[in-house]
């Protein structure tokens, strides 16, 4: 019989990618979104994506009431959690926001788990738990220091996990560090599509190829990086989906728990970015050079190796495709 997993978050960028990679390994999947930063309709385009209907519920994970419901109503074999706030500018102007919906948020979860019997849970982390970098590749040993409460939530509920683990045996958890992810899927029925001005680089590029925003401002070009601009390990958001389907089908098979980077190993330029989205949409796009990011450093990327030995875990997708699948699905979404 096949498998459950509740996906929180899972109508969100990185949630939806990864509900058609578990389907399309045989998986059974129930979402709950609270639908805060989903676009409305990703449910029917899952469900064109994979041709069957989709099994969701709309809920808050701070609600505890709604979640013994789910838990009540499907026989979960694993949690995927996605669901919590992500932009590491607003967590410094809310702290507390960013405590409840991703430390009290995850400990809901946990709760609700435990209650229902359920022990195996993968939990979307970030690399930004290393901060300022001691050494390049970041290994999964590397130091913890976290510089923002988005990045202090994530080691937190790291944290938690080991101390539950600690408490009882029967907990076996995945954690992925992710990277910089980006691209959507080939279908471009779904990908990423913030509704405010973006954060992040690729988003951003993106707007700025459809016309919605004039020009991309380049943090700085006088980093100690070959072209002065900051270098990041892109991972392609389908890869990162794969990543969560291995991770979740070590736990489920092996009783297994790890802590592993999911990135290429590769880091690439703001200018790197910039000249392959231009193939990609066939055009030039604008861009000034601003002063730096408060915050932000030269340069990073993953030492993929342990995430390679451990899962079998490889990404196959290089940047031109990072951007080629996401100015598709860009241009299709300006178009529909
Ligand atoms: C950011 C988050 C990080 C999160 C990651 C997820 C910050 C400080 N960090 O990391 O916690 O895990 O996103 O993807 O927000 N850039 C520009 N112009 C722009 C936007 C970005 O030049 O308009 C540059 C940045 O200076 C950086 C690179 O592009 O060198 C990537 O930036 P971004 O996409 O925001 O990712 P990170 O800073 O790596």
């Amino acid at each position: 019989m096949s498998k459950t997993i509740l996906l929180t978050g899972g109508a969100g960028y990185i949630g939806s990618h990864t509900y058609v990679e578990l389907k399309s390994a045989g998986y059974d999947v129930v979402i709950i979104d609270n639908f805060s930063n989903a676009r409305p309709d990703v449910i029917d385009r899952l469900a064109q994506i994979t041709d069957a209907p989709v099994t969701w519920h709309k809920g808050d994970v701070l609600d505890k009431a709604f979640l013994a419901k789910v838990f009540a109503q499907h026989a979960v074999d694993a949690v995927i959690h996605f669901a919590a706030k992500k932009a590491v500018g607003e967590s410094v102007e809310k702290p507390l926001d960013y405590f409840e919906t991703n430390c009290t948020g995850f400990s809901n979860i946990l709760m609700a788990m435990q209650a229902a019997g359920v022990f195996n849970v993968v939990f979307s982390s970030t690399a930004t738990v290393y901060g300022e970098p001691l050494s390049l590749p970041y290994t999964e040993d590397h130091r913890i220091a976290p510089v923002s409460p988005y990045a202090q939530s994530k080691v937190t509920c790291e944290t938690l996990l080991r101390q539950l683990k600690d408490s009882d045996p029967r907990w076996n958890y995945g954690v992925l560090r992710y990277f910089n992810p980006a691209g959507a899927h080939d279908s471009a029925l779904i990908g990423e599509d913030p509704n405010d001005i973006p954060n992040n680089l690729m988003p951003y590029i993106a707007k700025v190829a459809t016309g919605e925003l004039p020009h991309l401002n380049v943090f700085g070009d006088d980093y100690d990086t070959p072209d002065g601009t900051g270098v990041r390990d892109y991972i392609h958001v389908v890869d990162l989906a794969r990543g969560h389907v291995q991770s979740v089908g070590k736990l489920l098979d092996d009783q297994d728990t790890h802590i592993l980077n999911l990135g290429t190993g590769t880091g690439y330029s703001v200018f790197d970015m910039l000249r392959s989205y231009e193939k990609a949409c066939g055009t030039t796009l604008p861009f000034k050079i601003g002063p730096r990011r408060a915050g932000d450093i030269d340069c990073f990327y993953a030492d993929p190796a342990s995430a390679r030995d451990y899962l079998g875990f490889e990404a196959t997708r290089g940047l031109d495709e990072m951007c080629q699948s996401s100015w598709n699905w860009v241009s299709r979404v300006r178009n529909s």
